[in-house]
């Protein structure tokens, strides 16, 4: 059985800890998936997950800094500790959850296709999409990656680097339709896709985003957990609700 003496170097070690110690929060993210992290005109980070993190740094009583990171190497830098968390429209998966842990859901989203629009009236469905003239474009290690080699077998996958070079290539015609996350879909559609591509928004995954924390700290996974609910569930003050209302409304 732990003793309270475990449970106190248990505390000393815990990242919740270092950053009270520090009086600052370093959040890990990769700009580009907007809404959650985006860059605005003047380079500055903004999005969901920032306004997030702004109240949860507020909530700590310390500092916020972000680290902006490559998706590439976004979990090793979290184990590495370059940062304390990753905020950055992370899907929960499995397979990510054997190296990290991860938060309870704060948003839940899944993957859906942009397409050309001189294919609305002959594709309406992953399967109508899965032959081999057709090309589809994601991003490199997404969990669009996933579900387009889960649902392509045929056609032909090209993946990006970042979800706008993505997005252009179908803008361009040179691929037929993208995978991504809903909500980038949905804005990507509401300015640079209007009136040239068509969403098909019907979700082909389930897929809850969560904040990541390196494993084996029970102290700061307690916190978060908390954290959500309250901001969550508080429908006095509204801010979760504020939050969607700002940045996810279509
Ligand atoms: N939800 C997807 C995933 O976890 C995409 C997240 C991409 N996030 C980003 N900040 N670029 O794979």
């Amino acid at each position: 059985a732990n003793s309270s003496a475990d449970d106190i170097e248990l505390w000393k070690k815990s990242t919740l800890n270092q950053i009270l110690q520090r009086g600052e929060l370093r959040v890990g993210m990769e700009p580009g998936y907007m809404p959650f992290e985006m860059k605005d005109k003047k380079g500055r980070i903004i999005g969901y997950d920032v306004d997030m993190a702004k109240k949860m740094a507020k909530e700590m009583g310390v500092k916020l800094k972000l680290v902006p990171t490559s998706w590439d190497g976004i979990i090793a830098g979290l184990v590495t500790g370059k940062y304390d968390i990753i905020m950055s429209g992370m899907t929960i998966t499995q397979q990510r959850n054997l190296k990290i842990n991860f938060a309870n859901p704060y948003v839940v989203v899944g993957q859906t296709m942009m397409i050309r629009k001189e294919l609305a009236g002959t594709i309406k469905s992953a399967a109508d999409l899965d032959k081999p003239e057709y090309t589809v474009v994601t991003k490199l290690g997404v969990t669009g990656e996933i579900a387009t080699k889960k649902f392509f077998k045929k056609a032909k996958i090209v993946t990006f680097e970042t979800e706008s070079d993505a997005a252009s290539e179908v803008l361009n015609g040179k691929a037929d339709a993208m995978v991504y996350d809903q909500p980038y879909n949905i804005l990507f559609m509401s300015n640079k896709g209007k009136g040239k591509l068509v969403h098909l928004d019907a979700p082909l995954t389930y897929e809850p985003l969560g904040w990541a924390i390196r494993k084996g700290d029970p102290d700061f996974l307690n916190w978060l957990n908390n954290f959500l609910r309250q901001i969550k569930e508080d429908k006095v003050v509204g801010f979760y609700d504020d939050l969607n209302e700002k940045w996810l409304r279509d």
